[in-house]
């Protein structure tokens, strides 16, 4: 276990060099059983994620997670996939402002696009404490609060029994985890489809082939770039790297700092406040300067996933534009009401921000080169039961 880590982790290294010469291939090959070979096809720009070493990545549990990421006998009751609130031509997101769960609660939040999720340096909107997707699943999985897929103590066992069931995740799991005499497991499905996810990269955009050279951009979306990445709109200070993030990691670099902000969506009391249960890492925190801080999420494929924000309550690109030109939203009336744009905790680039309406419009069409079209509609990442 430990060797094939190690043989990972150098190739995580060598995927940047092989560019350069291919030095690295022919040891590695040999190091590795061909059944455990992974190889990262990155896009240009891409340096290779960080990999948990006790999870490394293989194709066999790539191909098992892809089945269980579409399986809804992994649920409790049996209704529900990870893939109905996270579907693929909408980035893995559900185009709603919350979720349900499989016994009908809703989620706090809104479903998160499932994208370069492998360089996240943390999990969901706004939680600092969860650093991989193995420990972010366990939300899904066994969250009761609310409850999504809804497996908890009663029916834990009846899950994998259903899996232990079925000739064809008999084979996936012996073939994924050939050292282990019982696979099916709750260890074993976490790995898996956190492998499938390490796997779901987004990195052809019109934008990606715009840089390499391969198209033009029109006028609209070059003023717009020019916006995007100047200190007029300062979108990139945390929207920034290949991946649209600042929180972005991989093996190339070190984050200094796990990085969340508060963008002035609410000022409930005139003191900063957000509404209960989605106040940010204050939530977990508990400190002043912490209410209303998100994570920066990723920008791909942003023109797909509407509505926007932890929330869900901006409808459209054009609304969150208007929102950041304004420097933060005030609600006029209802129990929200409140000027988000006075929050004393708003991030001081935000109040910077200065925008035209045609500014607006120029950013929204340099948006929608960042949306990826072979990513959408892969079969790779599409349900392998319609296959
Ligand atoms: C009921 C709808 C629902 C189901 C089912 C669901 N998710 Fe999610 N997912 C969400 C929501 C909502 C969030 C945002 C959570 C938050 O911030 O609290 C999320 C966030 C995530 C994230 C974080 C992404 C990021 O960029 O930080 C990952 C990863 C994820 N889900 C994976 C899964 C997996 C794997 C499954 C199946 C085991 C699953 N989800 C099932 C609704 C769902
Ligand atoms: C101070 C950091 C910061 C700056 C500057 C900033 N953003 Fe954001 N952005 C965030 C955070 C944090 C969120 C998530 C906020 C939330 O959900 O409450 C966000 C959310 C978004 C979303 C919605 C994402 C989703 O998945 O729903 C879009 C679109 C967006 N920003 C675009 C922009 C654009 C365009 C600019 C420049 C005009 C910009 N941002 C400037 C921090 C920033």
């Amino acid at each position: 276990m430990k060797q094939s880590a190690r043989g990972w982790a150098l190739r995580g290294v060598c995927t940047g060099l092989v560019l350069l010469g291919g030095l690295c291939l022919a040891p590695l090959q040999a190091a590795e059983s061909l059944q455990d070979s992974w190889q990262w096809r990155l896009p240009a720009g891409f340096a290779a994620p960080v990999v948990p070493a006790d999870n490394p990545m293989s194709q066999a549990k790539v191909e098992l997670g892809h089945y269980l990421f579409y399986e809804k006998r992994l649920s409790g009751n049996g209704k529900l996939m990870c893939a109905s609130c996270h579907i693929q031509r909408l980035a893995f997101t559900d185009g709603l402002p919350v979720s349900r769960g499989s016994t009908g609660e809703y989620t706090a939040r809104s479903a998160q696009a499932l994208m370069n999720v492998a360089w996240n340096a943390s999990y969901t909107w706004a939680n600092p404490a969860l650093t991989s997707l193995e420990t972010q699943m366990s939300v899904p999985l066994f969250g009761e609060n609310p409850v999504e897929m809804g497996v908890n103590d009663s029916n834990k066992q009846r899950v994998l029994q259903r899996l232990q069931a079925d000739k064809r995740y008999r084979r996936l799991f012996r073939q994924a985890f050939t050292q282990d005499a019982a696979p099916i497991s709750w260890r074993n499905i976490i790995r898996a489809i956190a492998s499938f996810e390490r796997s779901m990269v987004s990195g052809n955009a019109r934008y990606d082939r715009y840089l390499q050279g391969r198209t033009r951009l029109t006028a609209a979306e070059l003023r717009g770039k020019a916006l995007f990445f100047g200190e007029k709109a300062e979108c990139f200070h945390c929207h920034g790297g290949f991946n649209f993030s600042d929180q972005t990691v991989s093996v190339k670099t070190r984050l200094e700092e796990m990085l969340f902000h508060n963008t002035g969506l609410y000022n409930l009391d005139g003191k900063g406040a957000f509404p209960e249960g989605n106040r940010g890492i204050y939530e977990l925190t508990g400190l002043a300067e912490d209410m209303g801080k998100f994570r920066a999420t990723s920008l791909r494929n942003i023109a797909v996933t509407a509505p926007y924000m932890h929330d869900g309550s901006l409808k459209d690109l054009p609304s969150v534009l208007a929102f950041y030109a304004a420097g933060g939203r005030k609600i006029a009336q209802g129990k929200y009401q409140g000027d988000g744009r006075q929050n004393p905790y708003k991030s001081e680039l935000i109040g910077n921000i200065d925008l035209s309406r045609r500014e607006q419009q120029d950013i929204i069409a340099f948006l929608g080169t960042l949306t990826d079209p072979q990513f959408l509609h892969q079969r790779a990442l599409a349900d392998p039961f319609r296959r």
